[in-house]
């Protein structure tokens, strides 16, 4: 997964793929609707008033979220003294410069691009869909013990699975998992590695994770017996990550519960859990919407229709979670106050 997505010019990530949008595979929350970039920015505001004016978005993809949130924050009076972003695809990060020196040109002097973590950070660190897509190991419980599915070269040059004994710290780590063999699914020690990895950077303000997954117990539940891993194609989902390699975004859904460990584990509170749905409401994204007239015909109807999409339990409302980790942050935060489920993690 590590190689099929950063290979340097091969990568998923790391080649010129499209990626985003209608002509791409797939499409996220802000690209579906500016609106939800615009509910954000109520959280990102209140947690800057409580740190410091600064945002740090990583895994920016075409630059969207930074656009709208920056614009509204800039319309509220609440523009952060820094937007720093963290992207490993060049590509991509080109495609931000482009899109944010259009849309957000009065505020370019405090846009800029780092190549790895910074040393210390205070203010609000932002990720949609980025946990997703660090690399997972799969492994695979049987009767007899743990294995580890790996990837093996045929002598024709083409790739098949191939069983062999877990690895690394994937054994010691998959005590904590309890589930009926036979079970495949995956575990991703990298997610954890870089939430803990935050817990020394992080001097004062939040981490705000966006994501689709669920607390442990639901995630290794019997009914999930073959795992989450699934690649996307030109918007058609399939689960064969062998299939064109470097083509395919591959991604797993997050287990929410290692990530609030990581984060306990690196002197990081838990502020918060909730669906997006309940977060997203919380941040007053139906005001947001009323703010458009209704009058305006079919405006209206396709904002109404893309909010629906991000609140709708059968679609992005109830699989997408937001968590918040933080470090001297006082008081309950806006986004969690109503529908809070930290206690499932
Ligand atoms: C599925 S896209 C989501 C993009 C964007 N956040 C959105 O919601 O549209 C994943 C993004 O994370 C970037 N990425 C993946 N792993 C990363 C890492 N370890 N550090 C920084 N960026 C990363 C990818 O290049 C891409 O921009």
């Amino acid at each position: 997964m590590d190689i099929a997505l950063y290979a340097p010019g091969l990568g998923y990530y790391a080649a010129g793929a499209r990626k985003f949008g209608a002509s791409g595979d797939f499409v996220t929350a802000p690209e579906i609707t500016p609106l939800f970039a615009r509910a954000l920015a109520a959280q990102v505001a209140e947690l800057m008033r409580r740190s410091e004016p600064a945002v740090l978005e990583v895994g920016a993809g075409t630059g969207a979220l930074a656009a709208e949130l920056l614009a509204e924050l800039d319309a509220n009076g609440a523009s952060p003294q820094a937007y720093t972003i963290i992207e490993v695809s060049a590509d991509l990060r080109q495609r931000q410069a482009r899109m944010l020196g259009s849309r957000a040109p009065n505020l370019a002097g405090r846009i800029r691009w780092l190549d790895r973590l910074p040393e210390r950070f205070s203010g609000v660190l932002l990720a949609n869909e980025v946990l997703d897509v660090m690399p997972v190991q799969l492994l695979s419980w049987r009767e007899n013990g743990l294995l580890e599915l790996g990837i093996a070269l045929d002598g024709d040059g083409s790739f098949r699975w191939e069983e062999r004994p877990a690895h690394g710290r994937a054994p010691e780590y998959a005590r904590r998992i309890i589930v009926e063999p036979p079970y495949v699914s995956e575990i991703c020690l990298p997610a954890q590695a870089w939430v803990e990895a935050w817990g020394t950077i992080l001097e004062r303000g939040a981490l705000l994770l966006i994501d689709y997954g669920f607390p442990r117990r639901e995630y290794y539940h019997p009914q999930r017996a073959t795992g989450t891993l699934r690649c996307h194609y030109r918007h058609r989902a399939h689960d064969d990550p062998l299939l064109l390699p470097g083509l395919n975004d591959i991604t797993s859904h997050v287990d929410f519960t290692a990530i609030a460990e990581a984060g306990a584990a690196a002197g990081l509170e838990l502020l918060g859990y909730c669906t997006q749905a309940a977060f997203l409401l919380n941040c007053g994204v139906l005001d947001i919407l009323g703010r458009i007239p209704p009058g305006s015909g079919a405006r209206y109807l396709k904002a109404a229709a893309d909010v629906q999409r991000l609140l709708n339990p059968a679609e992005m409302g109830e699989l997408f979670k937001v968590i918040a980790l933080g470090r001297n942050v006082r008081g309950g935060l806006l986004g969690f106050r109503s529908g809070d489920r930290s206690h499932t993690l």
